[in-house]
């Protein structure tokens, strides 16, 4: 499908997913948005787009997730370049981070994953026109955990860095549903998307143990380890297919509507509630 005359803004565009899916978009004709933290990884990664596709149309915003500040201004600058957005990837991500916070005081991973994005989607919505599309980058890993709507920053409880990830995960895909249930009405979808387990630097933080601790809790057995190209599929398919049209609030995998997400991951009333909750822990960098 061409792309030709769309805009696709991607954060964590400098690896793994969000990179592949900047390669494969741009393939396509799009204009492209690489959103990450990293200044030089940013050049390195539109000058390797523009080599891999020439004539590539690419823009570059620093922004850290981690930061609402950062995300203030960096919507304002994706606005300038950006003024008309079809697709916003929320793809950057953290996993299973040692217990810290965001620079807003917001528990790592909740923070990054969740509310880096719920606050960005929220300050780039006058750029959204019908027939946008939002994916928010979830996971299998939402099953490691719920999200505790009264205690999201891990500031009553012991924390635990795979639940986290999980409530994270979960936070992504409510969010996706929250968005479709209310933008759809202005031809706007949203879809939350698990790519598979991909073999990018997502898995930095792990030990060996780790991987021992979170397969059991995962139950998972020889799983089939993707690259990054075949990962980003699902990914680029919820932004750009026509399978999809009239259709949002969607949990995807392996280039399809899965209907097996956990059910507090994607009831419409925990979504609001989420909703409600990052609405306020935002509310000076988004009103
Ligand atoms: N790989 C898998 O098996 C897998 C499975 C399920 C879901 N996912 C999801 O897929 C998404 C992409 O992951 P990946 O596997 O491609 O991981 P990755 O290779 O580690 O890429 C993550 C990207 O996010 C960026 N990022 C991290 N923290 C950020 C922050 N505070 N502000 C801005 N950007 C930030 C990273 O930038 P830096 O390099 O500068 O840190 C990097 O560009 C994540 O949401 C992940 O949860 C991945």
């Amino acid at each position: 499908m061409s792309m030709s005359g769309k805009t696709c803004v991607i954060t964590g565009a400098t690896s793994g997913l969000g990179k592949e899916s900047a390669r494969a978009l741009a393939a396509g004709g799009a204009h492209v948005v690489l959103a990450a933290r990293n200044a030089d990884a940013l050049a390195g990664t539109r000058d390797w787009v523009r080599a891999e596709v020439p004539g590539a149309q690419v823009s570059s915003v620093v922004v850290d997730l981690a930061s609402l500040g950062s995300v203030r201004t960096a919507a304002a600058q994706i606005a300038a370049v950006a003024p008309a957005i079809d697709v916003l990837m929320n793809n950057a991500g953290v996993m299973f981070t040692p217990f810290g916070h965001t620079r807003d005081g917001f528990e790592t991973q909740f923070g990054t994953n969740h509310l880096g994005h719920f606050a960005l989607t929220a300050l780039l919505q006058p750029q959204f026109v019908e027939g946008t599309r939002i994916v928010n980058l979830s996971s299998e890993g939402h099953r490691l955990g719920d999200i505790d709507l009264d205690d999201p920053n891990w500031q009553h409880r012991g924390y635990d860095k795979f639940a986290a990830y999980g409530a994270a995960k979960t936070a992504n895909i409510l969010h996706a549903v929250a968005l479709d249930q209310r933008l759809r009405g202005r031809g706007i979808r949203a879809y939350a998307v698990h790519p598979g387990m991909v073999a990018t630097n997502l898995a930095r933080h792990m030990s060996r143990e780790d991987v021992v601790a979170v397969s059991g809790r995962a139950r998972s057995h020889a799983i089939e380890v993707l690259t990054p190209e075949q990962g980003a599929a699902t990914q680029v398919w919820a932004a750009v297919s026509p399978d999809l049209a009239g259709r949002g609030g969607l949990y995807l995998a392996d280039c399809a509507v899965r209907s097996d997400a956990e059910p507090y991951a994607t009831d419409p009333v925990r979504a609001e509630k989420l909703w409600e909750v990052s609405e306020s822990l935002c509310a000076a960098a988004i009103s």
